[in-house]
């Protein structure tokens, strides 16, 4: 991967302590191992703000590492030389039970080395709500695309983290599973195929509540998957601590191959 070729530049609001905001210039990029400490100091941030612990996975130095290279690609936005976001890709081994997500929600074994993750996501708190997380989803989706050797991409995410929740769903994944991961933590297992849109029986469709796990985990044991968020009537001003409380999961069954 080319580290310095630029992906996107543009403006973006960062957030001020009076409660203000300011106007900056951003570009991405792709990030080789030389921003390892950036990167490493950004995930301690991240994990440090987070408003439930078992949200965010963190990586060690050494798995983070592995993603630049061989087996992924990280990448950053800057705002000025400040590292304020950044996503990565990781192309996991077919037998890798832990990371290899394919195995999860059953991609026939031939298929496994096709699998690619996008992995984790983060963004600095000053600089949220500028959309980066979508702005990175689009681009690493775009370059797997045209790598066109990766097309069952997956990725993992808290159904307590409402907003990855809701940037997954746009980006083009649905939600296949609902099991506990990384030694048991929940984790909604998405996915879309960059070859093979997904479809879905028109006719069916169910909500359950974000924070209803044990309903939700039927609904996936029957076949169905989450393909949308619903808000749900008068809780619009709810606290953002519990907006898992507010939104329905939409439910769809998806139209198996050997019907399309
Ligand atoms: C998930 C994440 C990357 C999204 O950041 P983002 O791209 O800035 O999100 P958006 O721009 O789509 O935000 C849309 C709105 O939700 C708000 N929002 C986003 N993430 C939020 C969070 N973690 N807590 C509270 N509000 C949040 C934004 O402020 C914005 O609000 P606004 O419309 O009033 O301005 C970010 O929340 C994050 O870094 N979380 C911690 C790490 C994490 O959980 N990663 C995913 C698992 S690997």
């Amino acid at each position: 991967m080319e580290t310095r070729q630029l992906l996107e530049t543009g403006m973006i609001e960062e957030k001020l302590e009076d409660s203000g905001a300011q106007e900056v210039e951003y570009s991405m990029t792709f990030l080789d191992e030389s921003y390892m400490p950036q990167i490493m100091d950004l995930q301690e941030i991240i994990v440090q703000n987070l408003s439930r612990q078992d949200m965010l996975q963190a990586f060690s130095y050494d798995f983070m590492k592995e993603h630049i290279g061989p087996k992924g690609f990280i990448m950053g936005i800057f705002a000025g030389k400040r590292l304020v976001a950044f996503r990565n890709v990781y192309y996991p081994d077919s037998q890798d039970a832990e990371w290899n997500l394919g195995i999860d929600i059953g991609i026939p074994d031939k298929e496994l080395s096709r699998v690619a993750n996008l992995q984790m996501v983060c963004v600095h708190p000053t600089f949220r709500g500028n959309a980066l997380a979508s702005k990175m989803n689009r681009h690493a989706l775009r370059l797997l695309k045209e790598q066109n050797t990766h097309y069952h991409i997956c990725a993992t995410v808290s159904p307590y983290n409402f907003w990855n929740v809701r940037i997954l769903l746009k980006s083009g994944f649905v939600i296949r599973k609902l099991k506990d991961k990384y030694g048991g933590k929940i984790r909604y297992v998405v996915y879309q195929n960059l070859k093979r849109p997904i479809q879905f029986e028109v006719e069916t469709s169910i909500s359950a509540r974000l924070n209803d796990i044990e309903e939700q985990k039927k609904l996936f044991s029957t076949g169905l998957c989450g393909v949308a968020l619903e808000q749900l009537a008068g809780l619009e001003s709810a606290p953002r601590e519990d907006l898992a409380g507010c939104f329905n999961v939409l439910f769809k069954k998806l139209k198996l191959d050997h019907e399309r």
